[in-house]
């Protein structure tokens, strides 16, 4: 088949690492890639944003799949545009992708369905936001219901942090995804991502992984589209995995299909494990990044037919292997990030970083300049490694990462911190 990956990531570096390796596999495009994903596939300079352009170019490439990476694109309809033109493809309707789209619309699907989540409600004006804060008490969550990229969320210490952060939200600082919010309880517990794989009527579960959001060690600073993860998450047993299969997963998919629109993709729930059980924090609609990156090392299938079967509806039948090691990735990101950072800073080393037993290296945002890699986004690289256990991937995840020379760049020290010490006690 010919292939073509939408993103630019170290979550599409990663995929297309895999989907390359496929015997399924004649020709990979991506769309429009970086340095890394080069190696793999061959890099096509469209806008995953345009449908248009995406399906001339599968028309004149004889594209027979395209694989959806980010969000931003299924929200707004690609998958219907590329099927209504006839072109399969992989990821989630316009109107499925509301999972991630709108967290009201996932919550309303909770409360609906029994789902366990955090109390919540709606709000389309500041005042009665504030007076459900007040309510309520704090600590308390506030969340613009569109996608801002990882900045919609503020996990407020005081009742004057959340109005402040109501009132940021209404002020359209957010743009259109802070017109509706949503005011919910405060969770305690820990935190995991949990990946299932949809056809519209089954879910299968893939694997677990849990993340490190803030920019510094100790899981300190602002919060980062992600600084590190592993896989699997230690605190997902297979009894906890069927709980939230059973309790979350499951009717999620019930209620889309009941409500005519069938979820298919890669259903990522944004877990809570609480005192009481799991919880659902969000849903998003697609793979994440960076724990893709950790999942594609783990997966000992063929990932291709796969995602065509989810496409198909044929997951009934379907059986994904996995090795039992587990994997983890540090991110490097220009510093500065996730602030103002500079572009085009020369990084070294690579092939050196990439000869550390066990290791892998995805480009998330590099561009080629001769035959030099210069940095071209906020995370740059995600240096990974496989493992006998997490303490083993993250000696080499960190190995590779002395061998890389590049002044301009940072990363976190003590990813895994919180599995390497479940394993030594
Ligand atoms: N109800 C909650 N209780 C405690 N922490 C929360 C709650 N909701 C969100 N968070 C924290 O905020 C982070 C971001 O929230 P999330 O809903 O995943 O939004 P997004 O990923 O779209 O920014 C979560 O990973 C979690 O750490
Ligand atoms: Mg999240």
């Amino acid at each position: 088949m010919n292939i073509l990956l939408l993103g630019s990531g170290g979550r599409e570096h990663a995929l297309a690492w895999k989907m390359a390796a496929s015997p399924l596999t004649d020709r990979l495009y991506c769309a429009p890639g970086n340095a890394g994903i080069a190696r793999e596939a061959e890099c096509v300079a469209l806008d995953p944003a345009d449908p248009a352009a995406v399906i001339l170019f599968c028309r004149s490439a004889s594209i027979d799949f395209v694989v959806v990476g980010p969000e931003a694109p299924l929200c707004v309809g690609i998958v219907d545009d590329l099927e209504a033109a006839g072109i399969k493809a992989f990821g989630p309707s316009r109107a499925a992708a509301r999972l991630e789209g709108s967290k009201g619309f996932t919550k309303d699907l909770c409360r609906a369905n029994a789902i366990p989540t955090a109390a919540y409600e709606r709000f389309t004006a500041a005042a009665a936001a504030k007076a459900y804060v007040h309510a309520r008490g704090a600590p308390i969550v506030v969340k613009a219901d569109g996608l801002a990229a990882g900045k919609g969320v503020v996990v407020a210490q005081s009742v004057a942090e959340a109005e402040a952060a109501v009132d940021m939200m209404f002020s359209g600082a957010l743009g259109d995804a802070g017109a509706e919010v949503v005011v919910e309880e405060f969770l305690d517990g820990e935190e995991a991502s949990f990946f299932a794989l949809c056809d519209g009527e089954t879910a299968i579960p893939l694997t677990t992984a849990q993340d490190h959001k803030r920019v510094y060690d100790g899981d300190r600073g602002p919060n980062t589209g992600g600084m590190g993860a592993y896989s699997p998450a230690p605190n997902i047993d297979a009894a906890m995995s069927a709980r939230v299969m059973a309790e979350i997963i499951e009717p999620t998919m019930r209620a889309m299909r009941a409500a005519g629109t069938p979820y298919k993709g890669v259903l990522y729930a944004g877990l809570m494990i609480t005192r009481e059980g799991p919880k659902l924090i969000e849903y998003n609609v697609r793979f994440g990044d960076p724990e893709t990156q950790v999942l594609m090392l783990r997966l000992m299938s063929d990932l291709v037919p796969a995602l065509l079967a989810s496409r198909d509806g044929q997951l009934r039948s379907f059986d994904l292997r996995w090795y039992a090691e587990p994997a983890l990735t540090v991110v490097m990101a220009a510093k500065g990030y996730p602030g103002q950072y500079a572009r085009g800073t020369a990084i070294e080393g690579l092939d050196a970083a990439a000869a550390v037993e066990g290791v892998e290296i995805f480009h998330a945002g590099t561009r080629a300049e001769g035959d030099k890699i210069v940095a071209n986004g906020g995370r740059v690289l995600n240096v990974s490694a496989v493992g006998k256990t997490v303490r083993q991937a993250q000696k080499r995840a960190y190995e590779a990462i002395s061998l890389i020379r590049w002044p301009d760049g940072f990363c976190r020290h003590d990813i895994g911190w919180r599995a390497i010490e479940r394993e030594t006690t």
